[in-house]
């Protein structure tokens, strides 16, 4: 129970990797608010972990909502009944188009989530904690694609480099009290991977999962990541066992960051 007494705020956490997210920190002995734009699924993902005995709350929040998310540290603090000092920056958006066509319309509704979003909660995480005058972390979900080429999502890979950069502006400008780190998934199965996985299908005219097996015949360890794994990396981040990492990126891809 290395969380123990802790509090935490969890950013797309109704499905996928967030939801797998809230569940360890809450294993380890956090209080979780699990929040989404999805509202409802977060609210119904939150009952769940309360029926299994954890201590989860749920709110409706939309990353790219400069209001929201400043009142969000505060507004989990209440619900929780506890101070708040982990935070996850997970909520992500992907679409996938080739390279030629990729239009000014899907650049920016992917760069609104996924680097102003990102921007916006880690820098208002950093903020309540400084006014609070207490340390904390907050580790945010980046992609393996931050640092390779994605002809087929571009926007996304560039979109996922700016979080590694942001992350960084963030652990110089809150150290020493607040470690900010990032993980950089693989390939992981949740309904993103689904999706990449129909549109290279419908590209090549191949039967649908062939790309998705082309994939885990590339990786390393032989196998796709689970949520899970992305999860264990982050517990440990939050951690006081990661007291002296920060500004840094966990690659949890199977070795896949090699090539
Ligand atoms: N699945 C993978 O292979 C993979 C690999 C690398 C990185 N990632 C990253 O991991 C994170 C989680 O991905 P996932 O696979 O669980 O995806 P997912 O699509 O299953 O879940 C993403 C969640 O984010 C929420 N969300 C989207 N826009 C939002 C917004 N504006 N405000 C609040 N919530 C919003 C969605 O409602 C959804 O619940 C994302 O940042 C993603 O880019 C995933």
């Amino acid at each position: 129970m290395r969380l123990d007494g802790r509090g935490a705020v969890v950013t797309g956490a109704a499905q996928g990797i967030g939801l797998a997210i809230a569940t360890r920190l809450i294993a380890d002995g956090a209080a979780v608010l699990l929040t989404d734009v999805n509202g409802d699924a977060a609210q119904q993902a939150a009952k769940t972990l309360r029926e299994q005995g954890g201590a989860a709350e749920a709110l409706p929040v939309d990353v790219t909502d400069e209001a929201q998310v400043r009142a969000l540290l505060p507004r989990a603090e209440d619900l929780l009944d506890r101070p708040v000092d982990i935070t996850v920056v997970n909520a992500g958006r992907q679409t996938f188009n080739q390279l030629l066509d990729v239009t000014k319309q899907e650049w920016d509704a992917v760069f609104d989530v996924n680097a102003w979003g990102a921007f916006l909660t880690a820098r208002e995480a950093g903020r309540h904690l400084r006014a609070a005058g207490r340390g904390g972390s907050i580790v945010v979900i980046a992609s393996r694609s931050a640092r390779l080429g994605t002809p087929h999502s571009p926007h996304y890979a560039a979109s996922k480099a700016a979080v590694l950069n942001i992350m960084k502006s963030c652990a110089l400008e809150f150290a020493p009290d607040v470690r900010v780190n990032a993980i950089a998934p693989g390939m992981v199965d949740t309904d993103l991977w689904a999706r990449a996985d129909a549109f290279e299908s419908e590209l090549d005219g191949s039967a649908a999962g062939t790309a998705r097996a082309g994939r885990i015949r590339q990786i390393p360890a032989g196998r796709p990541g689970s949520p899970a794994d992305i999860a264990s990396v982050v517990s440990f981040l939050a951690s006081d066992d990661a007291g002296y990492l920060t500004g840094e990126c966990v690659h949890v891809s199977g070795g896949d960051y090699m090539l």
